[in-house]
């Protein structure tokens, strides 16, 4: 974990809003990353990922679950601990789990419990219009926000599996006004999720604050992918949008600064990557 004295004598400082919203304006892309304990965090810090987020994919790729829905609050602040520990640079976000932002009181209580217990600079959770309420909540007590649109696994249930968000226009305007609405409402950051190139394009270039793509194509102002599918871990089917960055490398740190530097050159996405 990071002290203000290092801060101090560090050649690069650790990233913060201010940072990640210089890098829109100046048009560099963001590299983003899961991680869930502290020796991946460590290397996927080294590797100079500007961001990292400890999901709740956690509840898949480390519980083995079939969805995030039993991830729980307890389980987000533990390895947000074991991450912070790792970290030096990058700036640390952690997921708000399923349920566990339904009421503003209750939002505020977990979040502080991630930043307090966990060591989380910003938290993540899903929604749209409905969460509006919960964000301005959130931010009139100074708790950075990232808001997650387009596809939302915690809904998965409901929406009746993984599927690409925003095909139909009128969605894809729907999205757009959401997206709106988050950040005045005082998200510092817009994650999309599997939406086509057009919705991450549009959304991106309508928002002042950086939007995070997953499966959002190239025109977003930064990436973010899940560690264990790039590094080959994750078995069986992966969505489109995973490239396996391992494939060619000798090491997990060589393959982590490889997607860095496709992020950074924007060699990643590729149309491979992509929904139209
Ligand atoms: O939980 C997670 O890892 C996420 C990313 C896929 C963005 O929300």
């Amino acid at each position: 974990m990071y002290t203000q004295l290092e801060q101090r004598g560090m050649p690069e400082p650790p990233v913060n809003v201010s940072t990640l919203r210089k890098m829109k304006h100046d048009g560099e892309p963001i590299a983003c990353l899961t991680a869930y304990d502290a020796s991946y965090a460590v290397l996927v810090d080294v590797a100079g990922t500007d961001v990292v987020l400890v999901g709740d994919s956690l509840g898949m790729v480390i519980q083995g679950h079939d969805t995030t829905v039993p991830v729980t609050v307890d389980d987000i602040v533990y390895h947000c601990r074991t991450v912070a520990r790792g970290l030096r640079r990058a700036f640390l976000v952690a997921d708000m789990p399923f349920m566990s932002y339904t009421k503003p009181g209750l939002a505020l209580d977990n979040a502080v419990r991630l930043m307090q217990e966990g060591g989380a600079m910003m938290v993540k959770l899903e929604g749209g219009d409905d969460q509006v309420e919960i964000v301005e909540h959130l931010a009139r007590h100074d708790i950075p926000v990232c808001a997650h649109l387009g596809l939302k696994p915690q809904s998965v249930h409901k929406i009746g599996g993984f599927k690409v968000q925003g095909r139909d226009p009128d969605k894809a305007q729907q999205m757009l006004a959401s997206a709106k609405r988050l950040q005045d409402a005082g998200a510092d950051i817009v994650l999309l999720e599997c939406v086509p190139n057009e919705a991450g394009r549009v959304i991106t270039e309508a928002l002042e604050v950086p939007v995070i793509g997953i499966g959002a194509g190239p025109d977003v102002d930064g990436q973010i992918l899940v560690l264990y599918d790039i590094l080959d871990i994750t078995q069986g089917r992966t969505p489109k949008f995973v490239k396996n960055f391992q494939a060619g490398c000798t090491s997990p740190r060589s393959a982590l600064e490889a997607y860095v530097r496709e992020v950074k050159d924007r060699t990643y996405p590729a149309p491979e990557h992509c929904f139209s």
